[in-house]
């Protein structure tokens, strides 16, 4: 295991496993059907593993968005929410937990990350002006950016695109590129910057507060604002103070707050980021808030609410302060990287280093004797589901969407992402997933591809349907069955 995701506490037998700094006090049954129920839920779900429902899931790997554990004081907190459509105590404790926490004193509540993708799209979007330079992008990003008229370029360094890597902060911005970029196009076309923190789409890759400077730097420069999205923020602050030496020594609260500084506005999804529901806006710029006031009465709901019950409102608040603590943000990654590097010693291609909110497996290689074409991710999501029961979640074509004359755009990345949302497994369970994987690794070639049944115009990877373009499902059930007898 890489040493930097170790904690501080010793074993004395050598051994660098995580320990949890957390007791599980209230707990969730799970149950593991038999393979052959497996099949019949892939084939009622499109082959595609966010159909499945969770009476058919024995591990919830989808995605750590909105799934990770609450802890006792946010349960508690919901308790004592205020009731009020305008006016609510719950929003002004939130108030005070965003300008404690990011720092910024105008917030706006959306009711989650995406809405507050739709609100900056919305009020900085248009056909002439709407060229948005980020590090990579996120489904619902690209979505509203797009509905809106707008268009995107990806500006990472090519070391972010290899798989297999040592660097710390593969998702850094490239500084020549976007100077370049904004003397292309014109500083008038475009209305932001948008700095994605560990970016989810390429493994969760975080970037370095040294990065995000000269970012800073070049926005100042041309006139431009930098919008930060901040679902991700806890783990990217904790991964720079391992990864950049300048930070070694620094907080939790003295990172975010250098990040949330070096950004106009800050945008997140509280399902990631506060371990509870929901989601904000917010910025210390006063000509921003009245630009952005307006429409959350129009989509989410009053100022003092933005579509969120007052319990998640309460929950949000604490969670914000618990983004602070090392010792519950340190978890899920540390449980990553011990299933990345586990994996990786018995020859799984995963994305290294190991980022966050997830361990990928590198589909393309794994999978390499299924073309783009047949979507390797998904046949890999759905073959892992097949034999272990574990639900991850395709990363890759399957996730793009098709340009604007209707043509595949193919993802940079084929990968199965297998999420670890915050306390919620035991190692035992990572131990399961491990076992499964490489089963499936030496069994690879039974993998078959898959092929579109029904696909719906827009973010197409939620509601999609698809088939296998063969009887591979059968064999490699076959097989399971030779290798593993009746065991589930
Ligand atoms: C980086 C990032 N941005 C935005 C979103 C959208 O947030 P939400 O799912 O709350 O709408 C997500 C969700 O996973 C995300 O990972």
């Amino acid at each position: 295991m890489n040493k930097e995701n170790t904690v501080k506490i010793k074993f004395y037998n050598g051994e660098t496993i995580p320990l949890e700094l957390h007791k599980a006090r209230v707990v969730q049954k799970l149950n593991l059907v038999p393979v052959e129920r497996r099949l019949e839920a892939l084939h009622e779900g499109g082959f595609n593993t966010f159909r499945l429902t969770t009476q058919d899931v024995f591990l919830d790997m989808l995605t750590d968005s909105g799934t990770n554990a609450m802890s006792d004081r946010q349960l508690a907190a919901m308790m004592h929410a205020d009731d009020a459509y305008a006016g609510s105590q719950s929003f002004f404790r939130l108030q005070q937990a965003v300008e404690e926490v990011l720092k910024k004193k105008y917030f706006l509540p959306v009711h989650q990350g995406r809405a507050a993708e739709n609100v900056l799209a919305k009020a900085y979007i248009t056909k002439n002006a709407g060229l948005i330079p980020m590090n990579y992008h996120f489904t619902t990003a690209l979505a509203h950016i797009t509905q809106y008229g707008g268009r995107i370029v990806e500006l990472l360094y090519d070391e972010a695109y290899c798989i297999a890597s040592a660097h710390p902060f593969k998702g850094n911005m490239h500084i020549e590129k976007l100077e370049a970029v904004i003397r292309e196009h014109g500083r008038e076309t475009i209305p932001f910057i948008r700095m994605e923190a560990s970016t989810n789409l390429i493994g969760g890759q975080p970037f370095s507060v040294q990065n995000l400077r000269e970012v800073r730097q070049i926005a100042d420069r041309y006139g431009l604002r930098v919008v930060l999205d901040a679902s991700l923020l806890g783990e990217n602050a904790w991964l720079v103070i391992r990864r950049e030496p300048e930070f070694a020594n620094a907080t939790m609260a003295e990172v975010i707050a250098e990040i949330t500084g070096l950004s106009d506005i800050v945008y997140f999804s509280a399902r990631k980021l506060s371990s509870s529901r929901g989601g904000g806006i917010c910025t210390n710029d006063l000509t921003i808030y009245r630009e952005l006031e307006a429409l959350i009465p129009l989509f989410e709901g009053f100022l003092t609410y933005g579509g969120m019950s007052v319990r998640e409102i309460e929950a949000m608040a604490v969670g914000l302060y618990e983004t602070l603590d090392e010792t519950m943000i340190c978890q899920s990654p540390q449980f990553i990287a011990w299933l990345v590097d586990s994996l990786t010693a018995k020859g799984v291609p995963m994305v290294t280093p190991p980022g966050v909110l997830g361990a990928h497996v590198d589909a393309m290689t794994m999978c390499a004797h299924i073309p783009q074409t047949q979507y390797p991710a998904g046949a890999l999501a759905a073959a892992f589901y097949l034999i272990s029961g574990v639900r991850g979640m395709e990363r890759g074509s399957v996730s793009s969407q098709r340009d604007a004359s209707g043509n595949e755009t193919y993802a940079d990345m084929e990968l199965l992402r297998l999420a670890v949302p915050r306390r919620v497994f035991t190692l035992s369970q990572l131990k399961y997933v491990e076992d499964r994987l490489v089963w499936l690794h030496e069994n690879r070639r039974l993998i078959g591809g898959l092929k579109f049944v029904y696909e719906p115009p827009v973010l197409r990877f939620f509601m999609g349907g698809l088939a296998p373009v063969s009887d591979w499902p059968e064999q490699l059930i076959a097989k399971f069955k030779a290798d593993f007898g009746d065991s589930l």
